[in-house]
């Protein structure tokens, strides 16, 4: 009988033996297509926010938030003498569409709801607003939705210019309604906060339910922009739906059973809406092979869904509290820790999927070749620093020097500041 790693390799679910250098040069390849408007798998979105704006200082604005679990909104004010920034007024609730089906009315009543209630403690009435989709970005700000990622139920949003659909609800309306990609907020806010640092390039990273990279690029050099002013604008290059990499039959068969199947390849490889769904996806076709006793087999089989993080902390063995629906289908130990040995390398596989596309990118900003003046990746989201059984930042970091070393870039990973989807749409509202 196999191993458990020749089970997880002969099936195509592979760490050590991926191919980096490959990888690496398939991204660029996509990343230059998508510039250039050829058919590409990266959207390379041209967002017309730059981050060397000058920002309006002592004013709070209004910022909305729309996550992949989580919706948030509140006022933000960047203080002109360099202090904590003040997030203030802020609520929270679930993404309208995360759970079940939202009607477009519903959906915009949440949004401009909380528009009304913050308008009273904004000083300036235009709208920062943080919204975690693939769009399309319009010079005066506003996003148009080209599809729905991480499972949101909300058709008839897609197609439709967000900022205006909620300026047509509103009464009195926003001066404005900017709106940006998370990836974009979050490097906005990185930059927003750096002190005393130069850095030769800015990247900003999601890993959380989903995943995305954004980073800035030369005007000139986005060739589908016909007569772009010169430049500099940050690109969402929307790269989890990097499609030129090798799934292993357990991605296959949980794409399957996704609304978007054959969508967002990447994403769905590496972050924390689908680690649980493919891990169970290991476990059912293990426990067909006959890695698991016979109860234990059962069980797998019957589970319906699987959280990552319930996946998560059962492979760390790290009790949060709650009932791990896991230590009820694997009762006994034996089974526990094979479970342990076949699930471990889908988060291992994922941290190491990261560094890769993450040197595709810091080599694409062209920046980082004096050390005083590294690309800075600032990174946001939930998969990158709370999962357990592995360590994303020591992973990505070993791997980053392994890939980038050679060709002396240097590189930061920072952590970006509190709230940054927040903090980084209020810097785009604010953005003179
Ligand atoms: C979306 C991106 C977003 C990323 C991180 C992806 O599913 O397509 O627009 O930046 O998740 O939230």
């Amino acid at each position: 009988m196999q191993t458990p790693e020749e089970f997880l390799e002969a099936n195509g679910l592979e760490t050590r033996s991926l191919d980096r250098t490959g990888l690496i040069a398939a991204f660029q390849k996509e990343m230059e297509a998508g510039l250039a408007g050829e058919p590409s798998s990266l959207k390379m979105i041209p967002t017309f926010t730059s981050p060397y704006g000058e920002v309006e200082k002592d004013t709070a604005v209004t910022v909305l938030d729309a996550g992949g679990t989580n919706f948030r909104a509140g006022t933000v004010t960047i203080p002109s003498d360099g202090s904590e920034i003040k997030i203030e007024h802020v609520e929270k609730g679930e993404m309208p569409g995360a759970k079940s089906y939202v009607s477009q009315e519903d959906f915009y009543a949440v949004l401009t709801g909380h528009v009304k209630r913050c308008t009273p403690f904004a000083k300036d009435s235009s709208v920062g607003f943080c919204f975690s989709y693939p769009a399309e970005a319009s010079a005066d700000g506003d996003a148009k939705l080209l599809m729905w990622t991480k499972q949101i139920q909300a058709p008839e949003i897609v197609g439709q210019w967000v900022g205006a659909e909620m300026k047509k609800r509103l009464d009195p309306k926003p001066s404005k309604i900017t709106v940006v990609n998370d990836t974009v907020a979050t490097l906005l806010a990185g930059k927003a906060v750096e002190k005393d640092v130069h850095y030769s390039a800015y990247l900003g990273f999601i890993l959380g339910t989903g995943t995305n990279v954004a980073y800035i690029e030369k005007n000139e050099n986005i060739g589908k922009l016909k007569d772009a002013p010169a430049g500099f604008m940050a690109i969402n290059t929307e790269s989890g739906g990097f499609s030129k990499i090798a799934q292993s039959k357990f991605d296959e068969a949980m794409d399957r059973k996704t609304s978007d199947c054959g969508c967002q390849r990447f994403e769905k490889m590496i972050s924390g809406a689908y680690l649980g769904r493919i891990g169970l996806e290991v476990f059912k076709a293990a426990a067909r092979e006959g890695f698991f006793t016979e109860d234990a087999k059962l069980a797998v089989l019957q589970l319906g869904s699987l959280e990552s993080y319930d996946l998560d902390n059962f492979c760390a063995m790290h009790d949060n509290g709650k009932p791990n629906p896991l230590l009820k289908v694997f009762v006994d130990e034996k089974d526990r820790a094979m479970a342990r040995r076949l699930a471990t390398p889908v988060f291992e596989r994922a941290a190491v999927l990261t560094a890769i596309h993450l040197a595709a990118f810091i080599i694409k900003t062209g920046g980082g070749t004096d050390p005083y003046a590294p690309v800075n990746v600032c990174i946001d989201g939930s998969t990158y620093y709370k999962t357990r059984v592995v360590s994303f930042p020591e992973i990505v970091k070993r791997e980053l020097d392994a890939m980038l070393a050679s060709r002396n870039i240097s590189y930061a990973l920072t952590v970006c500041p509190d709230c940054a989807p927040m903090v980084g749409a209020a810097v785009a509202a604010l953005l003179k």
